[in-house]
């Protein structure tokens, strides 16, 4: 009870100080849809706090202000009000907030919530260093969010909650490490998500759910080492996935599923040596899959692939084998004796010894119940 006294007390004291003029140093402009509030490059060390109820734009960029002190929403001071903040400020009509190139390194839970007004938001250029649960909530119109170029490093789950129009969000140029389950979900409206730039290795399956209108996954510039299952599952728009300059060595059958325009997938400068027959499946409109600067191990286990690839004779991956070989310059017939011989799964070889006995074994690329002398010669006759 007296902390509800006090709550209101405190709110009543809050409002009776929120209607501000103009900050000192600061220039502003007002119109029929609010004021403009320019405090750009004023070395402001904080968040002016007694801001116009009716602040439309809020320019703070260039400033050296180091934490968001102040509390923006109406809406969110009951419920939140364990916040630390200084201040809450009334702007129903925030459009529109530029914090670029600030000093901020941390962000409270619950910093931007509720704000049902606000369009744009820009953190980027700060030290940001993790985003917590929950800390963007309910902006039911915001449409662009700019975290790039800060130094987050782990966001959690469920950071970003209740973005129905919401289409661009910008992370690139950070320190992500991974992604996990539940990040980027639910976002109906996201179209492209730029994550390049990071020093993601690992990703969740799941970790992208229910972006029913997602057509740009931007991965690529990170340290990705293997692709799992379900991480690319559901996204009836996506068209377009960056992959380049990973670490990716393998990709599990299934990592794309219900991808039905997805058009173009580049896997530039991995590690892949081996790509299953399933892994590109059900991708009818893909038309460009990169796969240039792999080193491909194109032994048998390389003809299932090889055989899709025949099929989309339109598709130009830029596949090389390890030693140089374009993919395309593969014989058909040496391949199509690596069909004859086994259906081989590599994952599943099993070398019958005896039928190998007083032979070198060397030569790692030997099929089921064959010698290595035998294989030898198949294995390079696949390049002439
Ligand atoms: C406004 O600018 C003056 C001169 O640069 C400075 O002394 C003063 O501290 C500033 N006031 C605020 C609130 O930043
Ligand atoms: C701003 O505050 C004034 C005075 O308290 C009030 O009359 C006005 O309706 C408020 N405007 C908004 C947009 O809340
Ligand atoms: C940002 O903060 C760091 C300390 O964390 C300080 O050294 C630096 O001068 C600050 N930069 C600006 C532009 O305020
Ligand atoms: C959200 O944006 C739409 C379209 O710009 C506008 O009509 C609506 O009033 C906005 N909602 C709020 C709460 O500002
Ligand atoms: C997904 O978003 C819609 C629209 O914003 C919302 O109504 C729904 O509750 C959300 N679902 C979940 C599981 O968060
Ligand atoms: C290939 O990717 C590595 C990181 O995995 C990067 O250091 C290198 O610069 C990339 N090469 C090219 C030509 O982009």
């Amino acid at each position: 009870m007296a902390v509800s006294v006090l709550l209101v007390v405190f709110l009543l004291f809050s409002t009776s100080k929120v209607n501000g003029s103009c900050p000192a140093n600061c220039s502003c402009t007002t119109d029929t849809s609010g004021s403009d509030i320019n405090c750009n490059s004023r070395s402001l060390g904080h968040i002016p706090d007694a801001l116009p109820n009716d602040t439309c734009n809020l320019y703070l960029q260039d400033n050296s202000i180091t934490t968001i002190d102040v509390q923006f929403s109406t809406f969110a001071r009951i419920r939140f009000s364990e916040i630390p903040v200084k201040t809450f400020v009334e702007c129903e009509l925030l459009e529109n907030i530029f914090l670029t190139s600030n000093n901020i390194s941390t962000l409270e839970p619950f910093t931007f919530v509720n704000l049902p007004s606000l369009q744009l938001l820009y953190l980027d250029s700060n030290k940001i260093q993790s985003l917590e649960s929950e800390t963007f909530m309910n902006m039911e119109n915001l449409s662009e969010l700019f975290l790039s170029k800060n130094e987050i490093s782990a966001i959690a789950p469920f950071t970003f909650v209740n973005f129905p129009n919401l289409y661009m969000l910008y992370l690139y140029n950070n320190k992500i490490q991974s992604l996990e389950s539940n990040t980027f979900i639910n976002m109906t409206n996201l179209v492209d998500i730029y994550l390049y730039k990071n020093e993601i290795s690992t990703i969740d399956p799941f970790t992208f759910l229910d972006l029913p209108s997602l057509r740009y996954l931007g991965l690529q510039n990170n340290k990705i080492q293997s692709l799992e299952r379900n991480t690319f599952f559901n996204m009836p728009y996506l068209f377009s996935l960056e992959l380049y300059n990973n670490e990716i060595s393998t990709i599990e059958p299934y990592t794309f599923i219900d991808l039905p325009r997805l058009n173009y997938v580049s896997l530039a400068n991995n590690t892949i040596r081996s790509l299953e027959r399933y892994t590109f499946i059900n991708l009818p409109i893909l038309n460009n899959l990169i796969l240039a600067s792999n080193p491909l191990n194109c032994d048998c286990s390389i003809f299932p692939f090889w055989s899709w690839l025949n099929e989309r004779v339109t598709i130009e991956t830029g596949a090389k084998c390890s030693n140089g070989t374009p993919l395309t310059f593969l014989q058909p017939a040496a391949l199509e004796h690596c069909n004859q011989e086994n259906n081989l799964d590599p994952t599943n070889t099993h070398y019958e010894d005896s039928v190998c006995d007083g032979e070198t074994k060397e030569n790692t690329n030997r099929f089921p119940g064959q010698c290595g002398r035998l294989v030898n010669i198949l294995w390079y006759s696949l390049y002439e």
